[in-house]
């Protein structure tokens, strides 16, 4: 009797960390490209950072290539509190902030270092809080690079662009920066976005050296201009709501994570910038066009003067503080 009773006693002690150990909490990342890119690995580190500092209460769940909703959903999911992590790209929160679009303006930075400076400077950081009367809040920015055209036929000025049909984010500098120059913008969503190349819905497209490449979006449009006239950074974001839920202890270890999976997503973006421009350049069947200075102010010419529609919109002190970074070493106000 006495056994049995001591074995209930060990039997029930065993138990108890078994019913007190909860299943860790799921914490849902949309995002729509491959694992393969700086997007897709900063997500995977920050899973793993996440795992590693807060240990078993958290899981990062994360949904890539689109399979869970797009990245214009997700913003939306993001705002009711549905998921708890995105990061789409700057272009994509038109319909939630006018002062991103500083992003979008044709040949505003002239490269990534100037990008950086002013992410980092006092008025990018405070881009981080522009939606936050919508339960928006920003993380921290993620890079992958400046755009290039692409097209199916070889074109040299901003005229040779004339009537030809341009994928595009669904933004409206993006539509004003390719009307500008008589081009046909025709806005796509991400995942509908190599169909649409593949079967010459579009003629053309802009992107990264990244995107082009691991989409194979030369495929079918061989001619590349390495135009450098735009920019993809992605801003990561999640819930209000949920990032203040966090106990305090929990949030800046998960802060932490982010801050170091996109230190290595950036490097990441650098470095497969660089590789896969030389890989482009050097696929047969693929004609890199690279403008000389005098025909790159003819494009920054044609598509510049949409700044001044755009200036009152975002806001004058915000294109200023851009301006300043891309100019200046020192960073911006
Ligand atoms: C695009 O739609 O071109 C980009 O947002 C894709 C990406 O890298 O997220």
């Amino acid at each position: 009797m006495k056994t049995q009773f001591l074995l209930a006693i060990l039997f029930a002690m065993l138990m108890v960390p078994l019913t007190l150990s909860a299943a860790p909490r799921q914490l849902i990342f949309s995002h729509v490209v491959g694992p393969d890119t700086p997007k897709g690995k900063m997500a995977l580190m920050f899973k793993s950072l996440v795992k590693e500092k807060l240990g078993d209460r958290y899981e990062v769940v994360i949904y890539d290539k689109a399979s869970l909703m797009s990245d214009v959903e997700a913003v939306d999911a993001i705002a009711a509190g549905q998921i708890q992590f995105a990061a789409p790209a700057l272009s994509k929160f038109v319909k939630h902030t006018s002062k991103l679009k500083v992003f979008d303006l044709p040949f505003m930075f002239p490269d990534m270092a100037a990008v950086s400076r002013f992410q980092n400077s006092f008025t990018g950081q405070m881009l981080l809080n522009s939606m936050a009367d919508q339960g928006i809040r920003g993380l921290g920015y993620l890079h992958n690079g400046l755009k290039q055209l692409s097209a199916n036929r070889p074109f040299e000025t901003p005229d040779d662009l004339a009537g030809l049909r341009f994928r595009i984010i669904n933004s409206d500098v993006l539509f004003d920066q390719f009307q500008i120059v008589n081009a046909k913008p025709v806005p796509i969503p991400w995942p509908e976005t190599y169909e649409a190349i593949k079967n010459d819905r579009v003629d053309g497209q802009e992107n990264t050296w990244s995107n082009i490449y691991t989409s194979q979006f030369y495929k079918f449009q061989p001619y590349i201009m390495e135009s450098n006239h735009g920019l993809l950074d992605y801003m990561v974001i999640t819930n209000q709501h949920f990032w203040a839920s966090l106990d305090e202890h929990d949030r800046r270890l998960m802060q932490y994570s982010l801050n170091m999976a996109l230190e290595y997503g950036n490097a990441v973006a650098a470095a497969k910038s660089l590789n896969d421009r030389v890989d482009l350049r050097n696929m047969r069947g693929v004609t890199i066009i690279t403008p000389s200075p005098a025909e790159k102010l003819q494009w920054r010419d044609a598509m510049k003067p949409i700044w001044r529609k755009y200036e009152t919109v975002i806001g004058k002190s915000i294109v200023e503080a851009a301006r300043a970074a891309s100019v200046n070493q020192v960073a911006a106000q």
